[in-house]
């Protein structure tokens, strides 16, 4: 294990998490369109930060820093890795990157066409879920974990967790179409809404039952127990936050200007839907890591031999 190379890659991760909130404060600023010059702005290397010049600018600063630090992360982990897979998922991690700059450059020239600007917002999930991918993989705990004992009891917990992680992958699609397809200005359409409402449910449900599972079944193994508590928590703020974006984003077109609570609101919906995506994303790898594929003695697993 190297230790310098796994707090290098910490380091991006903070780093892109950070990004995600300075660019989800563009969108909610409707900032976007400050400049329509790319990859200039306003035929300019620096533009003086004035007005929403400051979110859009700043925006594409802190994501050009991440660029750096993700070139700098594959460099480090070619040298120091030896795995050939965490060697490839260091240069999948600047090809994402690089495809994400484009997309970025791209909504501003097409001016915010919804697809791009929802692809920019989605593809910033995946971006986020590769570098938290590649600090838990040169971890100490991931190359030091042994093999558990599965119960013998019910569906394996692997299925469980992938199960949560695509339908909250889905919800995060749901919420990035929601979100830019209307601006502060405009009252957010009702069926991506209700579609929105229900996928919330299906989250809570899929990740709900499958925390409780892992918490119930482990007790005491930390490697496992810790990711679940988090991620149901985040959960629980999460929905909180999806409640009061929807209040506050009703109520936005009759202000005078994108005001501060509904900016505040909607950002730390952004960023914390990141972080329970992530969080189920380090359990879902942990359960892979020690937990057997299949239960063979389990009775859930044997069933269909059985009939
Ligand atoms: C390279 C890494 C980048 C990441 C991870 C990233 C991430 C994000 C995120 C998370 C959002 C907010 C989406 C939302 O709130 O729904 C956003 C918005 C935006 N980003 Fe980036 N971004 C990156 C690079 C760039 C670049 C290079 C540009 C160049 C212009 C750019 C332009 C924009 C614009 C214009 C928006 C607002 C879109 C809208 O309001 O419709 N981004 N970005
Ligand atoms: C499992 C729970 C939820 C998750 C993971 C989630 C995730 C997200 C994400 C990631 C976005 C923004 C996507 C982006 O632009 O990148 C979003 C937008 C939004 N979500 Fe949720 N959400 C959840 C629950 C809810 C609930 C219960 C509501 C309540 C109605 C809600 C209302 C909204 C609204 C109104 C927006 C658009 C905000 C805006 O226009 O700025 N969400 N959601």
């Amino acid at each position: 294990m190297n230790r310098g190379l796994n707090r290098f890659a910490i380091l991006v991760a903070c780093a892109t998490f950070f990004l995600i909130i300075a660019g989800a404060l563009v969108t909610s600023h409707d900032a976007g369109l400050a400049t329509s010059d790319w990859p200039l702005s306003n035929g300019q290397v620096f533009p003086k930060m004035v007005g929403n010049l400051f979110w859009e600018h700043g925006h594409r600063m802190v994501a050009t820093t991440v660029g750096m630090l993700t070139i700098v992360l594959m460099i480090y982990i070619l040298v120091k890795e030896k795995r050939s897979w965490v060697r490839k998922l260091g240069i999948f991690a600047l090809l994402a990157v690089i495809a994400q700059g484009l997309l970025g450059g791209l909504t501003v020239k097409l001016m915010l066409p919804l697809w791009v600007s929802s692809a920019h917002a989605t593809l910033a999930q995946l971006f986020f879920c590769t570098t938290v991918s590649l600090a838990i993989f040169t971890s100490r705990s991931w190359i030091e974990a042994r093999p558990i004992e599965e119960e013998k009891e019910g569906p394996p917990l692997r299925y469980l967790c992938t199960a949560a992680l695509v339908t909250i992958f889905l919800q995060l699609i749901l919420g990035a179409t929601l979100r830019h397809s209307a601006t502060w200005d405009q009252k957010p359409p009702i069926e991506l809404i209700l579609a929105h409402i229900g996928g919330a449910f299906a989250v809570t449900l899929i990740l709900g039952g499958t925390g409780l599972t892992v918490l119930r079944r482990h007790k005491g193994e930390k490697f496992l127990t810790r990711p679940a508590m988090i991620a149901l928590s985040l959960l629980v703020v999460q929905l909180f936050l999806g409640v009061a974006a929807y209040m506050t984003r009703l109520a936005s077109p009759k202000d005078p200007q994108p005001l501060n609570p509904m900016v505040g609101i909607t950002v730390a919906h952004v960023a914390c839907g990141a972080l329970v995506f992530v969080s189920t994303i380090v359990l879902t790898l942990r359960t892979y890591r020690v937990l057997p594929a299949t239960n063979e003695h389990s009775t859930w697993a044997a069933r269909p031999q059985e009939s």
